[in-house]
């Protein structure tokens, strides 16, 4: 069976037997022989690279997993009609937007298990405009840290905070402290009194309540 890393597990953890998975930007592969291996049976790798797709066929080769695959730009080379998840990991929020732009050909896409790199308000803001609710997250550390989030198809709407903060869990304080001081190292290299500049000192005030808050319990 493959190991993982902490990141890929955490979003394996939240696809389940009957899933039929599409694995947009598979890169290597893993996380789909992962998925093979625990017998999901309907899995699509695709990558808009085919240089990255033929690592993960080289990889599917050495696993001895037989898993479908197609080179696409997001999900325009997907018969999207024969899925109900997607995975979107490892890339930054303007790609995955990008990608998800497709949504109105999502009709089916029940769930979409998401890791950006960056600007994860975002990905919660467009989701939650269009008909996904954020029902979980997950914070990962590993040398740096990761936010693997889980939206399932539904009306229900999240507020302005959790679209800005995330899903705010006691035991992620030393991630809220750790995006204070991304954001301090940020603020000294931005005007001061600037639109940007107090645009960061409230989010930096912002998780300082969120950290007091937890402390307080
Ligand atoms: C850093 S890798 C992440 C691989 C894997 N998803 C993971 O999380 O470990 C990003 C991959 O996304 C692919 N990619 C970037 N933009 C894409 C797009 N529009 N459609 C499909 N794949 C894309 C890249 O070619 C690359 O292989």
């Amino acid at each position: 069976m493959i190991k993982l890393s902490k990141r890929l597990q955490k979003i394996a953890d939240y696809i389940n037997k009957e899933d039929k998975v599409v694995d947009i930007g598979c890169d290597h592969g893993y996380l789909d022989i992962y998925l093979k291996n625990i017998d999901i049976k309907d899995i699509l790798a695709t990558d808009e690279k085919m240089n990255a797709l033929q690592q993960a066929i080289n990889n599917f080769k050495l696993y001895n997993v037989d898993i479908n695959y197609v080179v696409s730009d997001g999900i325009k080379n997907v018969d999207i009609d024969n899925y109900d998840t997607l995975v979107i990991a490892g890339m930054g929020a303007y790609t995955i937007i990008k990608i998800l732009q497709d949504i109105n050909n999502f009709n089916n896409i029940k769930k979409l298990i998401i890791q950006s790199n960056n600007h994860l308000e975002l990905i919660r803001e467009f989701l939650n405009k269009n008909g996904y609710y954020l029902e979980d997250e997950e914070v990962v550390y590993e040398y740096k840290y990761y936010v693997v989030m889980k939206f399932i198809r539904s009306d229900k709407q999240i507020n302005e905070d959790i679209i800005k903060y995330g899903i705010i869990k006691k035991k992620n304080i030393n991630y809220y402290r750790s995006v204070i001081n991304k954001y301090l190292e940020i603020l000294n290299l931005v005007k001061k009194d600037s639109i940007k500049y107090n645009y960061i000192n409230k989010l930096i005030n912002g998780y300082q309540n969120i950290i007091e808050r937890i402390e307080e319990k």
